[in-house]
């Protein structure tokens, strides 16, 4: 049995009055991928980041055998956890090599000094970062920003990796890539929760997921029973629907 690392319970987030966020509970076991996948503003973007401590929410987040109450995201970074936000959120101006090494700056904060050797391992992952340290990061291609923004996540050397649609808009070929990285990260010891639209690709890496849908869990189980479901192999996995979502994101 893996040990939990990661359980939410009863969570909870309003914007204003209205609830996008009513009442999930979900688990990340140690070394395990958790996907939820879900349709446009179904809560999943809300959902992280009420995990993340960058919403305030109800209910329970327990996180390393610690309950969270109130969380801030420092406190969140601190105790193991990283986000990769929708929006990449890099620094523009900045070079590939700086945006990575401020990804270590909580931990060299902290009297953790081991960033040029994190850099090395995140190099060895992604080649690419390597041959374009010195390039400003506002000049990069969509998939070099993705994996900037995963490599900079991984500076903190995260315990729980949480990946906000890290497929979102790149080429299949990019696409798989991503996910290829994702599966070697689990190999590494990283847990990982992972947001996704793409429910094919996500279903084969994961190995538990949830399907969320107007705030609220519809169904859950082991990736490979989600992804027989009928409900969902008619509306998540139907021929050319991650297509169609892609066009009406575009
Ligand atoms: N800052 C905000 N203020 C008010 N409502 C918001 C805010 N952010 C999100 N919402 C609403 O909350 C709901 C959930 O949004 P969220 O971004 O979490 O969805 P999502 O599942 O991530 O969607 P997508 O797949 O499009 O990224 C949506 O109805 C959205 O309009
Ligand atoms: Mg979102």
């Amino acid at each position: 049995m893996t040990a939990t690392l990661l359980e939410v319970r009863d969570l909870r987030v309003a914007y204003d009055k209205v609830e996008a966020v009513s009442g999930v509970s979900l688990a990340v076991g140690e070394g395990q991928i958790v996907t939820v996948i879900g349709p446009n503003g179904a809560g999943k973007t809300t959902l992280l980041s009420a995990i993340m401590g960058v919403l305030p929410s109800t209910g329970a987040i327990v996180f390393g055998g610690r309950r969270h109450e109130h969380a801030e995201i420092e406190e969140m970074v601190a105790a193991g956890m990283n986000l990769v936000p929708e929006k990449r959120e890099l620094f523009a101006e900045m070079t590939v090599e700086d945006n990575l090494l401020l990804g270590a700056f909580d931990r060299y904060r902290r009297g953790l000094r081991d960033q040029d050797r994190t850099l090395d391992e995140v190099y060895a992952l992604f080649p690419r970062l390597r041959e374009r340290r010195a390039q400003l990061s506002g000049t990069l291609s969509g998939g070099e920003r993705q994996m900037l923004a995963v490599g900079r996540a991984l500076m903190a050397k995260p315990r729980l990796l949480m990946l906000d649609e890290p497929s979102l808009g790149l080429a299949p070929r990019i696409v798989r890539e991503v996910f290829r990285i994702v599966a070697r990260l689990r190999e590494m010891g990283v847990s990982i929760l992972l947001i996704e639209q793409n429910a094919r690709a996500a279903l084969q890496v994961a190995d538990h997921a949830y399907v969320l849908e107007m705030g609220a869990v519809t169904l859950e189980g082991p990736a490979r029973e989600v992804a027989r479901d009928p409900r969902v192999v008619e509306i998540y996995l139907g021929l050319g629907h991650a297509g169609a979502q892609a066009e009406q994101r575009a």
